[in-house]
């Protein structure tokens, strides 16, 4: 996805723009290009692929203020034409925009009436054309005026030749402000600015800040000023950094005994006051999140009703608002690592429409779904790079076991004593997680053994049927090897016709009150030649009988059990990746951030 990047005040603002670029790489982008002010006039780079082929057609440009932009293809090829920053007709202006404008055509086809000239395909370029056709008495007045005439989404920031200013607005994309001394920053993610502040302010939806060095001043969309609080962020610049790991998504899989622990700090023994007693109350629970975060929600099924009894069903957020309302106000969980998903902001919204509560669990301090949503849950993972979603989900399950316990606890679904045993169960997760992580040389060599298949499936039952299905996700977003998840018991109706010696089968086999038909289904796959790979609990010795590989994870409750087998699958993956040669961090085709629905 796009990103944003833009810097004022007495720096080489080139150094800190690209080295914040980059920062930005992981959203995925396929074009990339700066605008400088210096000297009353505006520079402009730009150049398809990597940053650093910008790099290295850039020289040295001066000057102490200017905008960048990494650019996600949407309206019109990757083409250097096609990448930001946009000039106005006469090189005054120039606009970086992220997020799709859906009255562009319209406008666009007005402004070239009027004798604008377009050197673009994008809806983008019409900011640049409308704030110069504004003509008004200040670069605020003018940009205020085209936001006025546009509809869809934006994040947006703007330079003038002879303005010593930033002007930035929002609606449904993100973008921070990074305060600084006697220096300000614009990005489109807290990330890309950490080596430079902790300190931020949140623009949120229809709003726009003017920003120079020194000050920055809200507006809402009628000019109107807003005051607003920064806020500190705790993440260090190395916790988005790589920390010698060869890749984000190795660092991140190895951070999640931490990312666990952090998440349970002070939140078990009836401390967890982020969550209003009324929650307890609800009739039922729809859960809601995209990817990975649906698959956590298709977990957090099983979690809540096994420990509280509280019907819940979990939906797609991009289905959710045109699904029927069947159930008499459920409290709805959003799940968005991002907490900037268009889908899921968009279900947060329809829910509130329900007459729903809604809670949000989010990775990200004052993301947007946090101002969707009636209550919030935090899942301490810290900044996630990698495109591939691995300590967020497992910080999401955990959420997920907290929420559980409290609706349980308001209903007195469960014993004390049983809530004592899954207090400590979960006390025990980082050290379990660490146990899983000490073994992964293991699963490296099974990831060289079976790098070569063209199709894989995953199957589980239960509370592992959905780990089988993020099992797949990741293989597949990350290796480019086709994995299917499936529930193990539907193999026999349909799937069993595609699996020969070439299709693995990665089954997963907790000994839970389904333990005896999984083994069935193992039967059953290695039965059509196919290669079983069985992922089961230490101490199984059957498994080896009808397997031709086992990989064990230490012993855990079944209501646990999709965190250790998850970081397998996750390793599996990665290794599967690296194998492979893909570009682990930044797979083809997809975004970290998805702000678009
Ligand atoms: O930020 P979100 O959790 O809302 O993102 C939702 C999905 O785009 C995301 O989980 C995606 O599926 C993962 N990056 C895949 O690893």
């Amino acid at each position: 996805m796009c990103g944003i990047v833009g810097y004022v005040g007495s720096k080489d603002a080139q150094e800190i723009i690209i080295d914040c670029l980059k920062r930005l790489e992981y959203r995925g982008y396929d074009s990339a290009g700066i605008a400088m002010i210096s000297d009353g006039s505006i520079s402009l780079k730009k150049s398809v692929g990597e940053i650093s082929v910008l790099e290295s057609i850039m020289g040295n440009m001066e000057g102490n203020l200017g905008i960048a932009h990494t650019r996600w293809a949407t309206h019109g090829k990757p083409t250097e034409k096609n990448a930001h920053p946009f000039l106005d007709c006469v090189g005054k202006i120039a606009i970086v925009h992220n997020g799709i404008l859906t009255n562009y055509m319209d406008l666009r086809e007005q402004l070239v009436k009027e004798g604008h000239e377009f050197a673009s395909e994008t809806d983008s370029e019409v900011f640049a054309h409308l704030i110069e056709k504004s003509a008004g008495d200040s670069l605020m007045s003018e940009v205020l005026a085209a936001l006025s005439k546009v509809e869809g989404s934006y994040a947006i920031a703007v330079i003038k030749n002879d303005n010593e200013e930033i002007i930035v607005a929002r609606n449904e994309s993100p973008l921070v402000i990074g305060i600084g001394h006697r220096e300000n920053f614009v990005a489109s993610d807290v990330t890309a600015l950490l080596k430079y502040t902790n300190e931020f302010v949140h623009l949120q939806d229809k709003e726009v800040a003017r920003i120079t060095a020194n000050s920055v001043e809200i507006f809402d969309l009628a000019g109107n000023s807003i005051q607003r609080e920064s806020k500190r962020i705790s993440w260090s610049v190395e916790d988005a950094e790589r920390s010698g790991y060869p890749h984000f998504m190795l660092k991140e899989i190895f951070e999640q005994p931490q990312a666990i622990h952090e998440s349970l700090l002070g939140r078990l023994e009836g401390q967890e006051d982020e969550l209003p007693f009324f929650y307890s109350r609800v009739g039922s629970v729809k859960i809601v999140g995209c990817g990975t975060s649906y698959h956590a929600g298709l977990v957090g099924k099983y979690i809540i009703e096994e420990l509280s009894k509280v019907p819940t069903t979990c939906q797609i957020s991009s289905e959710y608002r045109y699904s029927p309302i069947t159930e008499s106000k459920p409290l709805v969980v959003c799940i968005t690592q991002s907490g900037e998903t268009a889908d899921t902001l968009a279900a947060a919204r329809e829910a509130r429409k329900r007459g729903c509560k809604t809670i949000a669990i989010t990775n990200v301090l004052g993301s947007a779904i946090t101002r969707e949503v009636d209550t919030v849950i935090y899942t301490r993972a810290g900044p996630e790079i990698g495109v591939a979603a691995t300590k967020t989900f497992v910080t999401q399950l955990i959420a997920l076991y907290l929420l559980a316990l409290r609706v349980a606890g308001g209903r007195n679904a469960i014993t004390s004593e049983h809530r004592r045993e899954i207090i400590s169960s979960m006390r025990n997760l980082p050290r379990l997680a660490q146990n899983v992580l000490n073994d992964a040389e293991r699963i490296h060599t099974l990831a060289k053994k079976y790098k070569d298949a063209h199709s894989m499936f995953f199957i589980g039952r239960h509370i592992n049927y959905p780990t089988s299905l993020e099992g797949a996700l990741k293989t597949k977003e990350i290796s480019y090897i086709h994995g299917e998840g499936y529930p193990a018991g539907e193999l026999k109706h349909g799937p069993l016709a595609l699996l020969s010696c070439d299709t693995p089968v990665i089954a997963i086999c907790v000994r839970d009150h389904t333990y005896e038909k999984m083994l069935g289904n193992v039967r059953e796959v290695a039965a059509r030649d196919a290669p079983v790979l069985a992922v089961g609990i230490e101490g199984d010795i059957d498994l080896d009988k009808f397997a031709e590989d086992v990989f064990l994870v230490p012993e855990v409750e079944p209501l646990f059990s999709p965190i250790p087998i998850i970081i397998a699958l996750q390793l599996f993956s990665y290794y599967l990746a690296l194998e492979r040669g893909c570009p682990i961090d930044k797979p083809r085709n997809i975004a970290k951030t998805v702000t678009v629905e």
